[in-house]
């Protein structure tokens, strides 16, 4: 959501600032732009539509050496060029580049014009600009700083000065920003993804810090204007993910990735003589997980889901109560947080704003919250402190798979830590520990041999409406399913608990309805079994996803897809797979853009 970037070195900018929007534009956007400051005044190009779009606008540009550059997500405004940023002050000699919300740009629009400014964009963002011109007399931190005093809201801003080409300034509160330091230059970026290419050596700016930014030098400083230590960190290598190994789609790759992320998940971490798990990340000791009461999973979207089944595999192997909260609704409803609970939040990118601001909702109310995060060093990770990171690499396609897998996976590992310090015997735990190891061999599998997944896109692609259901650990399946065929295939769908079905959804189902069933052999089954049978007796064509040599169900169904048998608390790692290429085949079938489909974005860093 948003991408920035800023240069300031002795090459030309453009392409650095292009190829770094490029590189972010899997976070989902709608349209970009460039400034640049060049023959002493600022020179600016801005175009909806694609980052390609921009290339071609700017392909003849200046030679400047200094540039800021942004993908836009609209929320104040529409997508339009005049809302795209960068935006400008009335002189248009200062150029900003902003992530995040200005909460009161409402009152600070009005204050400006009542002074006689001319706004030139629906924004929020404009007000930026405008006030730094306000304060602005030769000096570029103080008018940034005294600006900042007047902003409600979240940002991370990049400035641009004509008078200043030996500087950029940037500012974050809630909206991450990174500064790559390089040889003679820096790269400035909300994504590491977009400064890996041209520098490793990065400064990660954290809430309520300035950077003044020069050729290969940073220097931060607190709001307050003082000078802070710099604290350089190298990012992993693994950050550079411009390569689809080969795959048509990044959504492709990530997905037959999955038996190397799930292994990656669990190194180190399981132990299966003695059928017990370690996560170094919480800092607990057998004494501290018997203390906990109760655990709460929090997150959104895919992130939900996956807490979801982690949830129920607490409460089943551990037998500790838990349940999953949607963030959004977490953070608003007045929750009344038990000082004997553990809260996991559960995200991949460690940005995402209402899993945040569940996080300092209940850090606030004095409850004990850890991360269950991939992006290290992410925003999520920083604030809880402690955690588990999912380490499944850096997943680019907006439609979240290997990310699912490896946090249903951190789950379960945590409750096999938790259980063995509870009831579970060795024997158990030893299972538990095995069929958790057995994991990325079932999916490598699975993934050989799909089963007849492109005669499901034929029934589903033209459908009108698609049902799925699942029951236990197979409905939170279900909904990840119904979510991912909606963000890639753009197709009405949904999912319920097979046993609601005659509670309302039953009525939509009508000669030729596609209903996916995910139904593997578990104690659920049969529960399952008699649902199919309903919906069947009704004209459903039944899609079923059944555990390999169930004759029965694949007898029942219209189209059955095999999966590699697994112990329930497992299923939803393997079960999941078909709904993944389901949705990407009927994307593809559709003629969609798998991975940036439309209105989406990867890190969802608004509310
Ligand atoms: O980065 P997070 O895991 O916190 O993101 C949460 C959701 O925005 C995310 O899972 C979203 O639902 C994905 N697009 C699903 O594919």
């Amino acid at each position: 959501m948003c991408g920035i970037v800023g240069f300031i070195g002795s090459r030309r900018a453009l392409p650095v600032l292009v190829e770094g929007l490029r590189r972010q534009e899997y976070r989902g956007y709608d349209s970009a732009g460039v400034a640049l400051v060049s023959d002493g005044g600022m020179w600016v190009r801005k175009t909806t539509g694609r980052v390609a779009e921009l290339a071609r606008a700017v392909a003849d540009g200046p030679g400047g050496v200094v540039g800021i550059a942004h993908t836009r997500w609209a929320t104040h405004g529409g997508v339009t060029v005049a809302n795209a940023h960068p935006h400008l002050d009335s002189l248009e000699r200062i150029a900003v580049v902003h992530n995040g919300i200005v909460e009161n740009e409402r009152a600070l629009r009005r204050a400006l014009q009542a002074e006689g400014v001319v706004f030139r964009s629906e924004t929020d963002t404009e007000v930026l600009p405008h006030l730094i011109r306000k304060f602005y007399s030769g000096n570029p931190t103080d008018a940034v700083l005294r600006a900042l005093e007047h902003i409600r809201g979240t940002y991370g801003i990049v400035v641009a000065f004509a008078d200043h080409p030996e500087m950029l300034i940037v500012a974050r509160n809630g909206s991450p920003l990174v500064c790559g330091i390089g040889d003679g230059e820096t790269v400035i970026a909300s994504d590491p993804q977009a400064v890996v290419e041209h520098t490793r050596r990065v400064v990660y700016l954290q809430d309520r810090e300035m950077a003044i930014v020069r050729a290969g030098e940073v220097e931060v400083r607190g709001f307050d204007g003082g000078v802070l230590d710099l604290n350089v960190q190298l990012i992993d290598a693994d950050y550079d993910v411009a390569n689809r190994e080969g795959f048509p789609h990044f959504m492709l790759k990530e997905i037959h990735e999955q038996p190397r992320s799930i292994r990656r998940c669990l190194l180190g971490r399981i132990q299966r003589e003695d059928g017990l798990a370690k996560l170094g990340g919480l800092s607990m000791k057998p004494r501290d997980l018997v203390a906990i009461q109760r655990v709460i999973t929090v997150g959104c979207g895919t992130s939900f889901h996956a807490g979801m089944a982690g949830a129920m595999a607490i409460e089943a192997l551990a037998r500790v109560p838990a349940h999953c909260e949607i963030a959004s609704e977490y953070r608003y409803r007045h929750p009344i947080i038990e000082r004997d609970a553990l809260f996991l939040a559960v995200s991949q990118s460690g940005e995402t704003a209402d899993t945040l601001g569940a996080v300092q909702e209940i850090q606030l109310k004095g409850g004990q919250v850890m991360g269950v995060v991939n992006v290290v060093g992410s925003t999520i990770a920083r604030t809880t402190g402690r955690g588990v990171y999912i380490h499944s690499g850096p997943e680019v396609a907006v439609a979240s798979t290997k990310a699912f897998t490896s946090q249903v996976t951190a789950l379960l590992v945590f409750t096999l830590m938790l259980a063995r310090t509870r009831d579970l015997s060795l024997p158990r735990g030893q299972a538990v520990a095995a069929a958790l190891d057995s994991v990325p061999e079932h999916v490598t599998h699975y993934l050989q041999n799909p089963g007849p997944i492109d005669q499901v896109v034929e029934v589903v692609k033209n459908a009108r409406y698609v049902l799925f259901m699942g029951r236990g650990y197979s409905y939170p399946v279900a909904l990840e399913g119904a979510l991912k065929l909606k963000e890639i295939a753009y197709l009405p769908c949904e999912a319920y608990a097979s046993g609601e079905m005659k509670h309302g959804p039953i009525a939509m189902i009508e000669e030729g309805t596609p209903v996916i069933a995910i139904v593997p052999m578990d104690d659920q089954r049969e529960k399952t079994l008699s649902n199919l049978k309903e919906v069947e007796a009704r004209g459903a064509r039944i899609i079923a996803i059944h555990t390999e040599g169930d004759e029965e169900i694949a007898a029942l169904a219209d189209i059955a897809i095999a999966i590699p048998a697994v112990a329930d608390f497992v299923s939803p790692l393997v079960t999941v797979l078909p709904l993944q290429l389901i949705a990407y085949h009927t994307g593809i079938a559709l003629g969609r853009d798998i991975d940036k489909p439309r209105n989406l974005a990867k890190s969802v860093t608004v509310e």
